[in-house]
C-alpha cells in the first residue's frame, strides 16, 4: 500500500507517525514534508495539484491523505476522484465551508447551528453603515481564506471602520475581502472538536486545547497554533451535549440536506460562554496542533478508520484515558519576522517526549530551522502535569538559534 500525505506541518508528522508501524503501508510520500518525514518515506517537492494528481498516477499511490485548506479549496478531491484516485477530503464545494465565511455562516443560520449572531456584507458602504449602529468589541471577518489573518475583533468604532476599509477596498487579503462577516463578540473559552466524516454519519474525536496566542497567558499576536492539550480539561459533559444536540446534529442534517456526503474530516471552532457551546467556525480538514495531541490518545489503527469512512462504513473510535500536551517550539518572532536555517541541537538526547517536525529540514545530516513553528514535542501522561513536565524537560534540551516557546502550556 502507497499512501500520499500532502503538506509540511507537525499535523503530517503526527499522521505519519500514526501510520509508520502500519506493515500493509509499503511506502508514504509527503507533499511536501519536513525532517520527520524525510526519514519516513519520501517528500516530493509537487504542489500543483496536477502535479500531485499525475504523481498519484504514476506511483500507483493508494490513498492520499490531505492536510492543509488551500488544496481542498482548490478542488484536489474533485481532481483525483476524476481519476479514480482514492483520497481523503471534501470535494471543493463542500471545502466552502472552510473556504467561505459568508457561506458557513448562511449554513449556520440555515440549519439553526448555534452560533453567534452575524450578517453577510458585499458592499463597503453598509458594513460601515452597519458597524456604526453596533457596540463594541465586533468582530469583522474577511470571508475568504486568509492565512488566519483575517478576522479582526475591533475594540471601537474606528477599528472597525479602518479594518473595513483594509478588507474591502485596500484588498489588504486579495480577494478574501470582497465579502466581510460582522458578528457579535462572544467571551469565553476556545475549543476545537475533530470528526471523521463516512458520508453519512460524523464521528466525532475528544474535544481538545488549542493555544492560539503568540504569548504566556494568551498575550499578543495569534498564531497558526502554539500548542495543545487533550481531552480539553474545560469542556464539561454539558458542554459536549450542548455540541451535540446544537451543533453536531444540525450540521449533519445541513450536510444531508444539500446532498453533501464527504468523506474526510470536519473541525468544529467552538467558543464556550456562560450560555453554552456556540459554533465560530468550520475547518474541512485536520488542525494543527490538536492533529498532534489526536494521534497521541487515538488507539484505533488509523489507516482502517480512514478506510472505513471512504467504505461509508460505522467506526467506533477509542481514545487511551490519559492526557496529551503539545508544545510548539517556533523561531524567535514568529508570526511576524523570523529567521532560519539554524541548526537544531540534541535532538537525539531527548527522552521524554516524540518530535514532529514542521518547520525544519533535512540539510545534510543536520536537521535545520526552515519556518515558524519549527517542531512540536507530544507526550502524554496520568495527568496533565506529568505529560506538560515530559515536553518541558525536552523543550530545554533541544537548541536553536532564536529558539521560542510559551511556559504555560498544559499547566492549570
Ligand atoms: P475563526 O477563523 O472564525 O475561527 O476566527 C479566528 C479566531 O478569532 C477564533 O479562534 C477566535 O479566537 C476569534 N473569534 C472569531 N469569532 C469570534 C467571536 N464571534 N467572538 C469572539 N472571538 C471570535
Ligand atoms: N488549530 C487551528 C487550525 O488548525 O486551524
Amino acid at each position: 500500500m502507497k499512501i500520499l500525505i500532502v503538506g509540511n506541518g507537525a499535523r503530517e508528522s503526527a499522521i505519519a507517525m500514526k501510520l509508520k508501524s502500519d506493515r500493509r503501508i509499503s511506502k508514504m510520500y509527503f507533499a511536501k514534508g519536513n525532517a520527520t518525514t524525510d526519514l519516513l518515506g519520501q517528500n516530493v517537492y509537487e504542489d500543483s495539484i496536477e502535479g500531485l494528481r499525475d504523481f498519484a498516477i504514476k506511483e500507483r499511490i493508494d490513498l492520499t491523505i490531505v492536510g492543509p485548506e488551500a488544496p481542498l479549496v482548490a478542488g484536489i478531491v474533485d481532481e483525483f476522484k476524476k481519476h479514480n484516485l482514492k483520497i481523503f477530503g471534501p470535494r471543493k464545494r463542500t471545502a466552502e465551508l472552510e473556504g467561505s465565511k459568508a457561506f458557513s455562516k448562511k449554513f449556520m443560520q440555515t440549519h439553526n447551528i448555534k452560533t453567534a449572531k452575524a450578517v453577510v456584507f458585499d458592499a463597503y458602504q453598509s458594513a460601515i453603515n452597519y458597524v456604526r449602529e453596533q457596540q463594541f468589541p465586533i468582530v469583522i471577518k474577511a470571508s475568504g481564506l486568509a492565512g488566519g489573518k483575517g478576522v479582526v475583533i475591533a475594540d471601537d468604532l474606528a477599528e472597525a471602520e479602518s479594518t473595513i476599509h483594509k478588507f474591502m477596498i485596500e484588498r489588504i487579503y486579495g480577494d478574501a475581502g470582497i465579502q466581510l462577516v460582522i458578528e457579535e463578540y462572544l467571551r469565553g473559552f476556545e475549543t476545537s472538536i475533530i470528526a471523521f466524516s463516512n458520508g453519512t454519519k460524523l464521528f466525532p474525536c475528544i474535544p481538545v486545547k488549542d493555544y492560539k496566542k503568540a504569548g504566556n497567558g494568551d498575550m499578543g499576536p495569534n498564531t497558526g497554533g502554539m500548542g495543545s492539550v487533550a481531552p480539553s480539561p474545560e469542556f464539561t459533559e454539558e458542554h459536549q451535549r450542548d455540541f451535540e444536540e446544537n451543533i453536531l446534529k444540525p450540521t449533519l442534517e445541513g450536510l444531508h440536506s444539500y446532498k453533501i456526503n464527504f468523506k474526510g474530516f470536519i473541525f468544529f471552532g467552538l467558543m464556550v460562554t456562560g450560555n453554552g457551546t456556540y459554533l465560530l467556525e468550520y475547518n474541512m480538514r485536520l488542525g494543527d496542533p490538536e492533529t498532534q495531541v489526536i494521534m497521541a490518545l487515538l488507539e484505533n489503527n488509523l489507516y482502517d478508520v480512514i478506510m472505513d469512512c471512504l467504505e461509508g462504513n460505522d467506526i467506533e473510535l477509542k481514545f487511551r484515558d490519559e492526557k496529551a500536551v503539545c508544545l510548539v517550539m517556533c523561531s524567535g518572532g514568529y508570526p511576524r519576522q523570523i529567521e532560519t536555517g539554524f541548526e537544531i541541537r540534541n535532538i537525539d538526547k531527548i527522552s521524554h517526549s516524540e518530535v514532529l517536525f514542521a518547520g525544519a529540514q533535512m540539510r545534510g545530516n543536520k536537521t535545520v530551522t526552515s519556518g515558524g513553528r519549527v517542531l512540536s514535542l507530544v507526550a502524554t501522561g496520568e495527568t496533565y502535569d506529568e505529560a506538560c513536565k515530559k515536553v518541558y524537560a525536552d523543550a530545554n534540551i533541544i537548541h536553536y538559534d532564536y529558539e521560542y516557546y510559551r511556559e504555560d502550556i498544559g499547566k492549570f
